[in-house]
């Protein structure tokens, strides 16, 4: 990625008005919540939501947490149940996030639900995150704003450290009053704690009436978050690091190779992750690709080589993943 310069913006008025029009531009903001300091970018963006993953390092694709204004806004987004509702209710905005179906027309990019057909919304309290979710006027799919592996920021400087030259920006709002990362809450089949988090796992039983579920295989507090069992996987074999489809395979492209001599396989309604070979661009269609390729009447699905190099490793990931039985 191209070392960039990263703006320290002031949490005013000015300060608010530059970072949403960043996030509008596709950039990444790093901004203030009152848990840790979030690395945002517009949801509805495979490409910016592709550049998180880039900028922390990441070589894995896990779900983002998708930051609202209020829940109007996050039922727009995602079906609030009772329960999910009674939480919203009782926590937001606040340090809690729930897990909800997603509305698929809510037009947000895969990448950011990792293919999933759920999504994490939270909204926070922090009022500089606020000013600016409503300044940006959509929702910002924003990770802790730190390198992969490394402890989430607290504070602006946090962030310098270890981003500075990797994003368009930071929003300096001060110190995070809660300095831990928000409480998972999956409220689809039954509430369920994925992560311990800034609110208290018995206050969120308290609300729901009842103890909650824990998911130790599938949440984030296990080593490795991208291993959540819930992770879309498409129903057909894959067959990676094809050269070529066979007559019964779909074709996912990487490269303009295959699109100068058409085979059997976009017979099948081959698509391409990139035409031009730009990983971020692979990242981003990525999921949805995989999706449509599933539906496809194809037996199997052939994917050609993606170099295994920056957003590249987390994209193999993923593919590996989905190729195991
Ligand atoms: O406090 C916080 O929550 C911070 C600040 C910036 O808001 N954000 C944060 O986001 O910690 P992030 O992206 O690191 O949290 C992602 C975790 C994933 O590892 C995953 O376990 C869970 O949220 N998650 C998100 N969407 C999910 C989904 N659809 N299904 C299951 N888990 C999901
Ligand atoms: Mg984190």
């Amino acid at each position: 990625m191209e070392p960039q310069q990263t703006e320290r913006l002031a949490a005013d008025e000015a300060g608010i008005a530059r970072a949403a029009a960043l996030l509008r531009a596709g950039a990444l903001v790093a901004f203030p919540t009152e848990t840790v300091y979030g690395l945002g970018a517009d949801a509805r963006s495979g490409p910016a939501v592709a550049g998180i993953f880039e900028a922390k390092g990441r070589p894995q694709f896990n779900p983002l947490i998708v930051h609202v204004p209020d829940l109007a806004a996050a039922e727009r987004i995602g079906v609030f149940g009772p329960e999910a509702r009674a939480l919203a209710d009782a926590f937001w905005p606040g340090p809690v996030t729930l897990v909800v179906p997603l509305r698929p027309e809510a037009g947000l990019s895969a990448l950011v639900t990792a293919g999933l057909g759920t999504v994490g919304l939270r909204v926070p309290q922090g009022q500089v995150a606020q000013d600016l979710l409503r300044a940006f006027r959509g929702a910002v799919a924003a990770p802790s704003a730190n390198p992969s592996g490394r402890v989430s920021p607290t504070m602006a400087e946090h962030v310098r450290e270890g981003l500075d030259g990797r994003i368009a920006a930071i929003v300096d709002g001060g110190p995070c009053a809660v300095g831990l990362e928000s409480t998972i809450v999956g409220v689809a089949p039954a509430p369920v704690l994925l992560r311990p988090g800034g609110v208290a796992e018995g206050r969120i039983a308290r609300v729901l009436g009842a103890p909650l579920a824990h998911d130790p295989g599938d949440g984030p507090g296990v080593t490795a978050p991208g291993q959540l069992a819930s992770h879309y996987a498409p129903a057909k074999p894959l067959r990676l690091n094809a050269a070529a489809p066979a007559p019964d395979e779909a074709w996912l492209g990487f490269g303009p190779s295959l699109s100068l001599s058409p085979s059997p396989g976009d017979g099948h309604g081959g698509l391409n992750l990139s035409e031009t070979g730009d990983l971020r661009e692979a990242a981003a269609n990525l999921f949805a690709h995989l999706r449509t390729l599933d539906r496809r009447p194809a037996r199997a699905i052939a994917v050609a080589p993606v170099p295994d190099v920056g957003l590249g490793v987390a994209i193999n990931d993923r593919l590996r993943r989905a190729a195991a039985p």
